[in-house]
C-alpha cells in the first residue's frame, strides 16, 4: 500500500469545485431508471447512456471522478476506447462499486446487510487492473419502529471496514457509504441521532481495522426530516444538524464528504450542500457523490433518443456545474435558468 498514492486520489476527488458522479447503478436499478422513460435496458442502452454522460464536454470542470458498476467497467465507447480509459483521458478518476448489495439480515427484520466480502480481494486486483483506483461500498440503514437495531448498525460497520482495509492493500481508495434511508416519517431529530450512532460506530471500526482515514473518503446522508414526516426541516436546519451531527463524529484527518442524494431532488441537493459550504470552513471538503440528483433530468432530456444526446448533455453539464458551484457555496437558484 503506498499511503501517498491513496492520499494524493482522495484528496483530488475532493478538489475544490468538483465531486464525484455516481453513475454505478446495479442491472437491476438501471432497468427501474430506464423504465421511467420507457427505455428497454438492453446491455448497448446502458453503454450508450453512459458513454453520453462520460463525453460531456466541460464535465471534468466539476467532475473529479465516476464510479462504475462491473459492466460498464468493461465496456468501450463507439470508437473502441475502453469507458474508463475515456474518463481518465478526461482527467476524470474512474471508480469502481464493489459491494454485492444489501440483503435481509437474518434474525433482524426489517433490516440489511451488505454482501460482498467473499472473493472481495481478487476482485480488487482486477479493478484496478482495468484502471479502477477507487471504490465503494454502501451500507443501508433503515429508520422505523424501534429501528435501527445497534446490531445492525455494528455488522454493517464492521463490514465497511473490512472492505476500506482490503482496499487499501490493493492501492484503491474506498468510499464508505453507511446510508441513513429518508424513507418514513422520522423527524430530523431522529435522523440526526441515528446518523450520529451509526457514524459513531462506523469510524470506531475503522480504527479497529487500522485503516488510514487519510486515504479515504466518506459517503454519507445528509441529515433531513423523513420523506413523509409532516413537518419538514427547511434548507439552513438541514445543513447546521449535518454540519453538527459531523462536528461530533468525524475525524479531521478524513480528506472529505462526498454526499448521496438519497431521494432529495435534484435542487434540493444542491441547495443543501451549498448551505453547508456557505456556512463557513470546515475540517472536510464537503462534496457531492450524486447519482439521481445528478441524473434524472438527464434522463428525461435524453429519452433514450440519439436526435436529444446534445440536449441531454448540456442538461448534465448544467446540473454538474451547480453542484460545483455549491461547493464554494456559492450556487444561486436563479442558475437553474438554462439557456432553451
Ligand atoms: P443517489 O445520489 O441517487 O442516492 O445515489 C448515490 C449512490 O451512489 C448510492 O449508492
Amino acid at each position: 500500500m503506498n499511503t501517498d498514492e491513496l492520499k494524493s486520489v482522495a484528496t483530488t476527488l475532493v478538489s475544490k469545485g468538483k465531486g464525484i458522479l455516481a453513475a454505478d447503478e446495479s442491472s437491476g436499478t438501471i432497468k427501474k431508471r430506464f423504465d421511467s422513460i420507457n427505455l428497454e435496458s438492453t446491455e448497448e442502452n446502458r453503454r450508450s447512456y453512459r458513454e453520453l454522460l462520460f463525453t460531456t464536454q466541460g464535465a471534468e470542470e466539476f467532475i473529479s471522478g465516476v464510479i462504475l458498476f462491473d459492466e460498464t467497467l468493461r465496456q468501450k465507447s463507439k470508437d473502441g476506447i475502453p469507458l474508463p480509459e475515456v474518463l481518465a483521458k478526461k482527467g476524470i478518476i474512474p471508480g469502481i462499486k464493489v459491494d454485492k448489495g444489501a440483503k435481509e439480515l437474518a434474525g433482524f427484520p426489517g433490516e440489511k446487510i451488505t454482501e460482498g466480502l467473499d472473493g472481495l480481494r481478487e476482485r480488487l486486483s482486477e479493478y484496478r487492473d482495468l484502471g479502477a483506483r477507487f471504490t465503494k461500498w454502501r451500507a443501508v440503514i433503515t429508520i422505523g419502529a424501534g429501528l435501527p437495531s445497534q446490531f445492525c448498525i455494528d455488522a454493517n460497520s464492521h463490514a465497511l471496514a473490512r472492505y476500506a482495509a482490503l482496499c487499501h492493500e490493493a492501492g484503491l481508495v474506498p468510499i464508505v457509504e453507511p446510508e441513513v434511508l429518508m424513507d418514513g416519517d422520522h423527524t430530523i431529530e431522529r435522523c440526526e441521532e441515528v446518523t450520529t450512532a451509526t457514524l459513531k460506530s462506523l469510524f470506531s471500526e475503522l480504527k479497529n481495522h487500522k485503516v488510514a482515514l487519510e486515504g479515504i473518503l466518506l459517503k454519507p446522508n445528509m441529515v433531513l426530516s423523513g420523506k413523509d414526516c409532516p413537518a419538514q426541516a427547511g434548507v439552513s436546519e438541514i445543513a447546521e444538524a449535518t454540519i453538527r451531527c459531523f462536528r461530533q463524529t468525524v475525524p479531521e484527518e478524513m480528506p472529505g464528504i462526498v454526499f448521496l442524494s438519497g431521494g432529495q431532488s435534484p435542487q434540493e441537493a444542491t441547495e443543501h450542500l451549498n448551505a453547508m459550504n456557505a456556512l463557513g470552513r470546515h475540517p472536510w471538503e464537503l462534496s457531492f457523490s450524486y447519482g439521481r440528483a445528478l441524473q434524472e433530468p438527464v434522463l428525461k432530456a435524453w429519452m433514450g433518443q440519439a436526435e436529444n444526446v446534445t440536449k441531454a448533455q448540456e442538461t448534465f453539464y448544467h446540473r454538474a456545474e451547480c453542484n460545483g458551484a455549491a461547493r464554494h457555496g456559492n450556487y444561486s437558484p436563479d442558475m437553474e435558468r438554462i439557456a432553451a
